[in-house]
C-alpha cells in the first residue's frame, strides 16, 4: 500500500484479461477471436461477426438462423418509448439522443437490472442488437421531421436499418444491395477494438454491476468525443474546411505541424497502431469502389488522398508513426451513402455494439473482475484551518 503507479491515459495499464480481440499495433494486425479482420471483411456478415464476438465461435447455419430470428422478433420499440423522441429539440445531435434512448431501455425492461441473471442478459443482448438500429433510424427521422417507419422483419438487419432511415411510409423503398453490403462491411470493421475509450467505459460502468443498457449508454457517450468515434464526423468537417480554403493540403499540414491550437490531422494517429491501421486499408479500397459508383470525381476524396500522401511523406508524421486510422475514409463513404455528417458517429456505435456487449459479458463472468477504481496522485493543498466567511 502507499505505492501508486502513475499512468495518465492508461497508456501502459492492462485493466483486464480478454479473449475477444487481438491487436499487434506495430505490425498492423487485428483479429476477432483469432480470425484476421481481412478474412472476416471478405467472407463474413455483420450478424455472424456479432455472434462470433459475443459467443466466441463462428455460428453454424442453424445457430445463425436462430440468432437472426431472435433479433428480428425484437426490432419493434415500445410505443411509449417512441414518444421519448418528442422531448428533444429538432436539431439535437443524434448521439446523445441515442445514448438517452438506450438508457431508457432500462426503464422498459426492468427484468434486465440483475446482471447475473443469465436468461435476462441473453434477452438484453438480443434486445440491444435488435432495437439500437431502430432507435438510430428514429433519431435521424426526428432530426429531419419525417415519420417513423415500423421495422420490416422480412429484411436483414442492415437492410431494415437503411429502410427505416431513408424510406417513407407512402413510398416503396428498394434497398440497394451494394449500399447494404458496404454498410455491413463497415459495421464488421468497427465491431470491436479491445480496450478503447468506449469499451473501457462499458467495462468500468459495468464493474459496479450496473446493467447492460446502462453500461452501453455510457459507452455511446464515450464514443461521441472527437478523439474517439466523433473523429469520423470531424474528418469530414476538416476536409470541407480545406476545400473551402481552395484545397491547399500543404498549408493545412503545416498548420498541424505547427501545433496550431485545435488543429490536428483528424483520422490520423492511434494509441495502439504505430503502423497502417488494417481497417483503414480495407476502408480506403471500399471508398474508391463506392465513390467510384455513387460520387465519381468527388473533390473531398481527392483532398483526402492528397492529405494522406503529404502526411505520409513528412518527417513529423513519420517520426511519430502517425498513419490513417479507421475514421479517415469512413466519412466519405457514409456521405456517399446519403448520411449527414452529424450521423456518422451513430453508425460507428451501431458497428461497435456487439463488441461492447461481448466485453460486458466477459467482464461480468470473469472471477478476476473487481469494481474499477483507479487511484490518483494528490497535488492539492495540505491541511488548512477553516476560516469564517466574514474573515475570507
Ligand atoms: N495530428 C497531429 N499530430 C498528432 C496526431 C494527429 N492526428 N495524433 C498524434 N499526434 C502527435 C501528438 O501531437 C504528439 O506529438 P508530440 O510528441 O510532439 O507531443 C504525438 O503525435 C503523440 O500523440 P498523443 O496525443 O500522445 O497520442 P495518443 O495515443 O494519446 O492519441 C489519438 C491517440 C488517436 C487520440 C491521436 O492520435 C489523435 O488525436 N488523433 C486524431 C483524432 C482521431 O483520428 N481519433 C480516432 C482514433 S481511431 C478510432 C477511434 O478510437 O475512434
Amino acid at each position: 500500500t502507499g505505492y501508486i503507479t502513475y499512468d495518465p491515459g492508461f497508456v501502459n495499464t492492462g485493466s483486464c484479461s480478454s479473449a475477444i480481440t487481438y491487436i499487434d499495433g506495430d505490425a498492423g494486425i487485428l483479429r476477432y477471436r483469432g480470425y484476421p479482420i481481412e478474412q472476416l471483411a471478405e467472407r463474413s456478415s455483420f450478424l455472424e461477426v456479432s455472434y462470433l464476438l459475443i459467443y466466441g465461435n463462428l455460428p453454424t447455419q442453424a445457430q445463425l438462423d436462430d440468432f437472426t430470428q431472435k433479433i428480428n422478433r425484437h426490432t419493434l420499440l415500445h410505443e411509449d418509448l417512441k414518444r421519448f423522441f418528442d422531448g428533444f429539440p429538432r436539431d439535437a445531435h443524434p448521439m446523445p439522443v441515442l445514448s438517452s434512448a438506450v438508457s431508457a431501455l432500462s426503464t422498459f425492461y426492468q427484468d434486465s437490472l440483475n446482471p447475473f441473471d443469465e436468461p435476462n442478459v441473453e434477452l438484453s443482448t438480443v434486445r440491444l442488437l435488435a432495437k439500437v438500429p431502430t432507435l438510430a433510424a428514429y433519431a435521424y427521422k426526428k432530426s429531419i421531421g419525417q415519420p417513423f417507419l415500423y421495422p420490416d422483419n422480412s429484411l436483414g438487419l442492415v437492410e431494415n436499418f437503411l429502410r427505416m432511415t431513408f424510406g417513407l411510409p407512402a413510398e416503396p423503398y428498394e434497398v440497394d444491395p451494394e449500399v447494404a453490403k458496404a454498410l455491413d462491411l463497415l459495421f464488421i470493421l468497427h465491431a470491436d477494438h479491445e480496450q478503447n475509450c468506449s469499451t473501457s467505459t462499458v467495462r468500468l460502468v459495468g464493474s459496479s454491476e450496473a446493467n447492460l443498457f446502462a453500461s452501453i449508454s455510457a459507452g455511446i457517450m464515450a464514443l461521441f468525443g472527437p478523439l474517439h468515434g466523433g473523429a469520423n464526423s470531424a474528418v469530414l468537417e476538416m476536409l470541407n474546411g480545406i476545400k473551402a480554403e481552395g484545397g491547399d493540403v500543404a498549408n493545412f499540414v503545416n498548420r498541424v505541424k505547427n501545433k496550431e491550437k485545435g488543429v490536428r490531422l483528424m483520422g490520423f494517429g492511434h494509441r495502439v497502431y504505430k503502423n497502417y491501421d488494417p481497417r483503414a486499408k480495407i476502408i480506403k479500397r471500399t471508398a474508391d469502389q463506392i465513390l467510384g459508383k455513387l460520387a465519381p470525381n468527388d473533390e473531398l476524396l481527392d483532398i483526402a488522398k492528397r492529405l494522406e500522401e503529404t502526411a505520409l511523406s513528412d518527417d513529423y508524421f513519420i517520426e511519430r508513426k502517425l498513419y490513417p486510422n479507421v475514421d479517415f475514409y469512413t466519412g466519405l463513404i457514409y456521405r456517399a451513402l446519403g448520411f449527414p455528417t452529424q450521423f456518422f458517429t451513430v453508425l460507428f456505435a451501431l458497428g461497435r455494439l456487439p463488441g461492447w456487449i461481448a466485453h460486458w459479458r466477459e467482464m461480468i463472468n470473469d472471477p478476476q473482475t473487481k469494481i474499477g477504481r483507479p487511484r490518483q496522485i494528490y497535488i492539492g493543498e495540505k491541511e488548512r484551518e477553516y476560516t469564517a466567511i466574514s474573515e475570507r
